[in-house]
């Protein structure tokens, strides 16, 4: 039988909690007494995030290895996934993490279903399925249909860009605009993006589990602006108090040269920075905003989140592994 609520008894599985997302989303719900329990690779990792004398187990294991899943799903009422296997530093097109996802994907809901696991919510990506959508894009796609097919309500939030210290393709931005005074850009900057603050992102993540009336739904979210990551640039340049980025658009250098560039100039490993960068090419704004009927929030603005971004930059959970 479905019961949706989250009594104050039931346990909260968070996939992913030693990630960018994962690890804001854990303090988050351990504030609000939710009891924990994290499947993680790496326990040390998350022996860092978890608060002293917090409810939070911590099961060790790779998603991947169906034993140690089951184990972890025992006795859990939902469930957060916030995993994406892009990663490693060959600089050859990484086109393996598509199909672990939706393995991965395949399997989870399967143990969902079988352990009778109430709800699954899962943050993936904007854009809009068709020809000339980044592998990526398809990718968070092809795993939202999957966790949506099994018995399971599943809560899908679909995102752009999330600003915050540590965010993979923040930390893209943050690191060309913070070294290049002079940038020569190709078509993307001018594609059209709506970013969103982490902040935000985990109101909407807690906000799904609390409001049962979110089950099943997919919801767009984004801040309270669209821009073109050109403006994206010069707005971070702004909240920094830097002096003007001057950007010079050059339509015709391809998006895989400005991977190498942007291999070259930040420190994001290939293995991420070269999917996401596939993805500027296609346009990443919310078409629906009926997540404002369930969760109403005051959105963060882009360049108030650069700010609080960039205060956490050495001192919060934004301390960036790259
Ligand atoms: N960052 C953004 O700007 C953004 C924008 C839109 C949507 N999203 C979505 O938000 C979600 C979370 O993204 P994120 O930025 O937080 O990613 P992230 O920082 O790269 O974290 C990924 C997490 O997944 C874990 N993981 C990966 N493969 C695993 C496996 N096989 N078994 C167990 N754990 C595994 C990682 O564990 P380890 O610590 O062991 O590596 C890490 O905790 C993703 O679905 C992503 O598509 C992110």
């Amino acid at each position: 039988m479905n019961n949706l609520s989250l009594s104050d008894t039931d346990r909260v599985l968070i996939l992913g909690a030693t990630g960018f997302i994962g690890r804001r989303l854990v303090k988050a719900l351990v504030e609000k007494n939710i009891r924990l329990r994290l499947l993680v690779r790496t326990p040390a990792k998350a022996s860092a995030i978890v608060p002293k004398s917090s409810d939070v187990e911590i099961v060790q294991g790779d998603l991947q290895d169906t034993g140690r899943l089951r184990k972890a799903l025992a006795g859990i009422h939902s469930v957060f996934y916030l995993v994406h296997s892009m990663g490693g530093s060959s600089i050859l097109k990484n086109t393996e993490f598509a199909k672990k996802d939706k393995r991965i994907a395949r399997s989870f809901i399967q143990a969902a279903d079988e352990e009778k696991v109430q709800r699954v919510i899962y943050l993936g990506g904007l854009g809009e399925k068709g020809q000339g959508l980044s592998e990526h894009l398809v990718s968070r796609a092809e795993v939202a249909d999957i966790l949506s097919s099994g018995k399971t309500a599943a809560t899908i939030l679909r995102a752009a860009v999330i600003i915050g210290a540590g965010g993979a393709s923040y930390e893209m931005l943050r690191y060309l605009v913070e070294r290049l005074p002079v940038m020569t850009c190709p078509k993307w900057i001018n594609t059209r993006i709506q970013p969103i603050a982490v902040h935000d992102v985990i109101q909407y993540l807690t906000g799904c589990l609390t409001n049962v009336d979110t089950a099943g739904k997919t919801f767009d979210i984004g801040g309270p602006e669209v821009l073109t990551y050109k403006i994206m640039m010069q707005q971070y340049a702004t909240a920094r108090g830097l002096v003007k980025r001057i950007i010079i658009d050059l339509p015709f250098i391809t998006p895989s040269l400005s991977a190498y560039w942007v291999d070259l100039v930040t420190p994001i490993p290939s293995g991420v920075a070269h999917p996401l960068i596939e993805g500027l090419k296609n346009e990443v704004i919310c078409l629906d905003s009926s997540i404002d009927n369930y969760i109403p929030i005051k959105k963060t603005t882009f360049q108030e989140a650069v700010k609080q971004a960039f205060s956490e930059e050495t001192t919060g959970p934004g301390v960036t592994g790259f």
